[in-house]
C-alpha cells in the first residue's frame, strides 16, 4: 500500500485541510502531513507554531504524523518513502497552480503520483487567508478551524 504526503503551508491549518488529511489517512493508511517551512511566504504563524497547531489538530487521526520540510517536496516524499502526494482541490481557481506543480513534480520524480481530492462542499469556500482576514477584523472562525487554531488566532490578533 503506498503511503502519502499531504503538504501545505498550513498558516494556519483549517477544517478543510483536516478533512483532506483525514480522507488521505483513510485511503492510504499512513499520511505524513508536511509543513512547508516558508518558501519566501510571509506567514502569520512561525513554522514551530504551525507544526504545533497541525500536530494538535491531527492528534485524533490514526496514521497521521507531522513533519516540517523545506527544499523540494519530491525529495522529502522520497525521504519519507511516500509515493503519493495528496492535495485538496477547491474551485477552478486552485486548478492551474496545482496542475503546474503536479506536472513539475512529475517531471522531477516520475515515480511519485499527485492525487487530488475534491474539497468537501462545506469547505469549498474555506482558505487560510480568508480565516486570517475574518479573525483579524474580529469575526468568528468557529467551525472553520480546529479549536486550538481559534485560540492561536485570537492570541495573534488580541489588542
Ligand atoms: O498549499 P500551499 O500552502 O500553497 O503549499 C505550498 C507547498 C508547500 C505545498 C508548495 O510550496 C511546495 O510544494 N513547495 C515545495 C517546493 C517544490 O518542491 N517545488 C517544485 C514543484 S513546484
Amino acid at each position: 500500500m503506498p503511503s502519502a504526503v499531504c503538504p501545505g503551508t498550513f498558516d494556519p491549518i483549517t477544517n478543510g485541510h483536516l478533512d483532506i488529511i483525514e480522507r488521505s489517512a483513510y485511503i492510504y493508511g499512513k499520511v505524513v502531513v508536511a509543513v512547508g517551512r516558508g518558501y519566501g511566504k510571509e506567514t502569520l504563524f512561525t513554522v514551530d507554531e504551525r507544526e504545533e497547531l497541525v500536530a494538535q489538530s491531527v492528534s485524533g487521526i490514526s496514521g497521521a504524523k507531522v513533519v516540517v520540510f523545506d527544499g523540494l517536496l519530491v525529495e522529502f516524499a522520497r525521504e519519507q518513502s511516500a509515493d503519493v502526494i495528496v492535495k485538496g482541490l477547491r474551485a477552478v481557481s486552485d486548478f492551474e497552480h496545482e496542475f503546474q506543480m503536479a506536472l513539475l513534480n512529475k517531471r522531477l520524480a516520475p515515480g511519485i503520483e499527485t492525487v487530488f481530492l475534491m474539497a468537501s462542499p462545506e469547505y469549498m469556500f474555506l482558505s487560510s487567508s480568508g480565516v486570517k482576514e475574518i479573525a483579524k477584523f474580529g469575526g468568528s472562525v468557529t467551525g472553520l478551524v480546529p479549536g486550538v487554531v481559534e485560540m492561536g488566532l485570537s492570541g495573534k490578533y488580541r489588542g
